[in-house]
């Protein structure tokens, strides 16, 4: 099946509320975790026609990433720092709660115009849950109780006397006052294992996953849409990437090159026993990292396989071959964020609009 959307792709970044960047790799990064120089990067983006910003949510540092501001206050600074660019907070079932998570995004989609949205993650490191003293559930449990987070947060924001039972949350009556406004916060969610999918084509309007290579793309696309249509649901798929785009295809090569040089051998491979420990109880073995080399570990969600590393004209049309895949949005990182951003905007966003109006003209033709 072919999913050529007519609408235009989208594009996210990821936001660099953590420190150590995208990568784990000692290469120089001019990127930074601070307030500062976030807020700048969100102007740049908003500029260069980005339409989302990805907050990231860490409670404990762990292959890199010593330092971690929380994602739901720092994507509210980004928000009144920008006007029109749309910024995904990520929340972690357990340390929030819905009725906390639907209260503080309700009064922040009334302060920003709408503009905020949520990652629902479902937890990968278990680590991290024993230092906070939270209950590590088995991988199909943490998506049942993703996805009872998903309703009650659903129900929350659009009906009055909420009632919900489930195995995780209960609601009696409960009505939340005020709802948000219109544009009501987008759920997106990352994972791309079996009850990822399942969850996927059930209850979010968003669908996130680790970088892959169209084919691999298209097979969970076909999956989740054929789920989803099933189901009446309507879901958007969202791939992540990490862009090296530069003026010669050698020059991005060796780019790459040198971070994987330079990656940290111990953090890599310490990461690679977490994340592949952390999906092994799913049953299909089918989860975000059960295929990543050490190469694709460098990178955190397996940004290099989208291959999105050449000329601007090699990323536009790579991107293309995402979107016939099913992709909606590319979800990008970045060695140098602000730099980077901005030339993705200038270089390669162009390029791809235009390949969209030839493909445009295409099927009208057609027709
Ligand atoms: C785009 C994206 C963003 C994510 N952001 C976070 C995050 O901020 N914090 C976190 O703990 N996990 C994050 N995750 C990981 C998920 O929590 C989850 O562990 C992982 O995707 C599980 O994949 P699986 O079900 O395919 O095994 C993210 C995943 C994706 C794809």
């Amino acid at each position: 099946m072919s999913y050529a959307s007519r609408e235009p792709v989208k594009f996210a970044y990821w936001v660099p509320n953590v420190s150590g960047g995208l990568v784990i790799s000692n290469i120089e990064q001019r990127t930074s975790w601070t307030i500062e120089y976030n807020r700048k990067l969100a102007q740049i983006a908003e500029a260069s026609g980005f339409d989302y910003a990805l907050s990231q949510i860490r409670f404990t540092a762990g292959y890199g990433a010593e330092f971690q501001h929380e994602s739901v206050s720092f994507s509210h600074a980004l928000l009144e720092s920008t006007t029109t660019l749309k910024v995904i907070a990520a929340i972690l079932p357990g340390p929030w709660n819905p009725t906390l998570a639907a209260k503080q995004i309700a009064t922040i989609n009334h302060l920003t115009n709408g503009r905020v949205s949520v990652n629902v993650v479902s937890g990968w490191f278990r680590g991290e849950f024993h230092a906070i003293g939270e209950h590590w559930l088995d991988h199909d449990e943490r998506y049942r109780r993703s996805e009872e987070f998903i309703r009650a947060l659903r129900g929350i924001w659009t009906e009055d006397n909420f009632s919900f039972s489930g195995d995780f949350y209960r609601f009696n009556n409960y009505s939340l006052k005020p709802k948000p406004i219109d544009p009501q916060p987008e759920i997106f969610q990352g994972g791309s294992s079996r009850a990822a999918r399942d969850m996927a084509s059930r209850v979010s309007d968003w669908y996130f996953t680790n970088g892959n290579t169209p084919a691999e793309i298209q097979k969970q696309v076909d999956d989740i849409q054929g789920k989803a249509k099933a189901n009446g649901h309507s879901v958007r798929v969202g791939v992540n990437a990490f862009a090296i785009v530069r003026e010669t295809e050698e020059e991005a090569r060796s780019v790459l090159a040198e971070i994987i040089e330079k990656a940290n051998p111990d953090a890599v491979n310490a990461f690679g026993h977490e994340v592949k420990n952390a999906g092994k109880s799913s049953p299909e073995g089918e989860g975000n990292w059960a295929k990543s080399s050490f190469e694709d570990l460098v990178q955190y969600n397996d940004g290099f396989r989208s291959n999105l590393i050449g000329t601007p004209r090699q990323i536009a049309e790579r991107v293309i071959d995402l979107k016939r895949a099913g992709a909606d949005l590319i979800l990008l990182g970045f060695l140098h964020f602000q730099e980077e951003v901005e030339y993705f905007g200038k270089h390669v966003i162009p390029l791809i609009r235009e390949l969209e109006a030839q493909e445009g003209e295409t099927a009208v033709a057609a027709e």
